[in-house]
């Protein structure tokens, strides 16, 4: 295995996209970031220097962490963010894992541009389970606002509504030629005929569920969220923010170019949303004819915006490669949860939301608050009070509904409640969906595990109806799970790695209203079940 050491200078980085150039965050100048490619037992050593105004993190999407949470990368959850001028070193292995992760900022908004991929080849001399392809390309699906988008966050938070929706969808950071300004520095993904190529999706949007389709070739879909999947073909793929979708295509139709087409898909009719198109161009004949002369690409046909039921039969097709060892009997049956409220504020009043606002979003009824004045991992290691409980609910506190019928306004208390596990134990956690404002998705990640997801399902989950539909032969293992609109979702794993674990909603938008809480895995016997000593350079609050 190999160590590979990587520096990540944060930066502001003048960008220019439809027709206006803005000052974004980047790192080392690029956006998307840097890819990282790595082998399955690799070590990484990251040194991340911040030369920006703002507090900032960086969050290993995916990568288990194991035993060494404190390069997970929360702020205020397993470290105190780099301040401006600070600089802290990311190290971790990975174990057991191969695929397509990502790695974003988690501080603030800033992973609206502060995002790459991280690839993790098999070992040496081990090769895919399925066809090993010619070529493949990262290809990272994105959001972008004509506005900074941490300036986008303070508005909303400051006038207590939801934000403005992004201006243009980008693949690989180019918006593409459906819009304004943007047809020269469209993405290229340049491929020869008659090949097998591995196309690693990610979606990095803030907020926004995508769509994806490629003009007249159909996906064989490999592999989500860094763990293979039992091979199935689709004319589209669907993918909300957080998630991975590694698909294999055959270029096997005339010389020419095909779009490559990404656009939102909307759970919520009612909510306002970005309705345009990126595109990019698959390429046969990469760069042989000069611009004006080339045929104009293949369409791309994508579902309409609300086809929940392609989502529904596409989440359904995944299943492991084989049959799983599913971990049992189970230890813990949690039930959570999931939706967005309205904080009560009768005029002149201040309203109990974050920054006094009326949204809100909540875990049975938990809005969840990080603590500022440390990290929860830090005060959980050195035994100081005051900073967190962990008396989170392991069902919701008051009645609910997924339809928010009923209901009443649920007024969730703003707190810093962890769920305490203990090391080894089995969970199984239902995330319920309520909707008490907006019905939509969640997609719901979890840090530091993976999970198997035996079940999803609409209306409330109903465990006299609905337990028989568990798949407990080859349900899928993944880090991140859209739990229906109006819908339920069953998921299990193993709390084989200690720390302190996020659990949140990847729309951005929710985790900034309060969708996350933590679990707190203690340590197991002897030191390989426990968490590492903290990096001596870890930075404090
Ligand atoms: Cu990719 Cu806590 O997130």
């Amino acid at each position: 295995a190999e160590v590979h050491h990587h520096d990540f200078i944060v930066q502001a980085t003048p960008v220019k996209r439809l027709c206006k150039t803005h000052s974004i965050i980047t790192v080392n100048g690029q956006f998307p970031g840097p890819n990282i490619e790595v082998r399955n037992g690799d070590t990484l050593i990251i040194t991340v220097s911040n030369r920006t105004p703002y507090n900032v993190t960086i969050h290993w999407h995916g990568i288990r962490q194991i035993r060494t949470a404190w390069a997970d990368g929360p702020e205020f959850v397993t470290q105190c963010p780099v301040k401006p001028g600070g600089i802290y070193t990311y190290r971790f292995t990975i174990e057991d894992q191969e695929g397509t992760l990502w790695w974003h900022a988690h501080s603030s908004w800033l992973r609206a541009t502060v995002y790459g991929a991280l690839i993790i080849h098999p070992k040496e001399k081990k090769s895919f389970p399925f066809l090993t392809p010619k070529r493949e390309y990262p290809i990272l699906l994105g959001e972008w606002w004509d506005q900074n988008p941490i300036d986008v966050i303070h508005e909303a938070i400051s006038t207590g509504s939801a934000p403005s929706i992004s201006d243009a969808f980008t693949i690989n950071g180019q918006p593409g030629d459906l819009y304004n300004c943007s047809s020269k520095e469209i993405t290229i993904i340049p491929v020869k005929p008659g090949e097998t190529v591995l196309l690693r999706f990610i979606n990095a949007a803030l907020n926004t569920e995508l769509f994806v389709s490629i003009a007249g070739h159909t996906m064989m879909v490999v592999a989500a969220d860094a763990s293979y999947v039992k091979p199935f073909l689709t004319a589209v793929i669907m993918l909300a923010p957080g998630q991975t979708t590694d698909v294999l295509i055959t270029t096997n139709l005339p010389i020419s170019r095909y779009y490559i087409a990404a656009r939102a898909y909307s759970s919520a009719e009612s909510l306002p949303f970005d309705n345009t198109t990126a595109t990019a161009i698959l390429d046969y004949d990469c760069g042989c004819l000069p611009g004006p002369t080339q045929p104009p690409p293949a369409q791309a046909i994508l579902p309409a915006f609300n086809d929940t039921l392609t989502v529904t039969a596409f989440s359904a097709a995944f299943k492991s490669p084989t049959p799983v060892k599913l971990p049992s009997p189970v230890d813990e049956h949690l039930f959570f949860t999931v939706g967005l409220g309205l904080f009560d504020c009768l005029p002149g009043q201040i309203c109990g939301g974050p920054n006094h606002t009326r949204l809100t979003a909540s875990i049975n009824s938990v809005s969840f608050v990080l603590p500022y004045s440390s990290s929860i991992l830090q005060a959980h290691q050195l035994a100081v009070p005051g900073i967190f409980t962990t008396d989170f609910p392991a069902k919701p506190p008051v009645e609910f509904d997924y339809t928010g019928k009923n209901v009443g306004r649920e007024q969730p208390e703003p707190a810093t409640k962890l769920y305490k596990l203990k090391f080894g134990s089995v969970v199984q956690l239902v995330l319920q969906g309520t909707s008490v404002v907006a019905a939509e998705n969640h997609p719901i990640h979890l840090h530091g595990y993976n999970f198997y997801i035996l079940a999803e399902g609409f209306g409330n989950f109903n465990p006299a109806r609905d337990t028989v539909k568990f798949n407990l032969i080859d349900p899928p293992l993944r880090n991140t799970v859209g739990v229906p609109m109006k819908g339920w979702a069953v998921i299990r794993f193993v709390a084989d790695n200690p720390g302190v674990w996020l659990l949140h909603c990847h729309l951005d938008v929710h985790i900034t209203w309060g969708l996350a809480m933590a679990f707190l895995v203690e340590d197991g016997v002897g030191v390989l079940e426990a968490l590492e000593p903290p990096p001596l350079d870890l930075p404090l609050c």
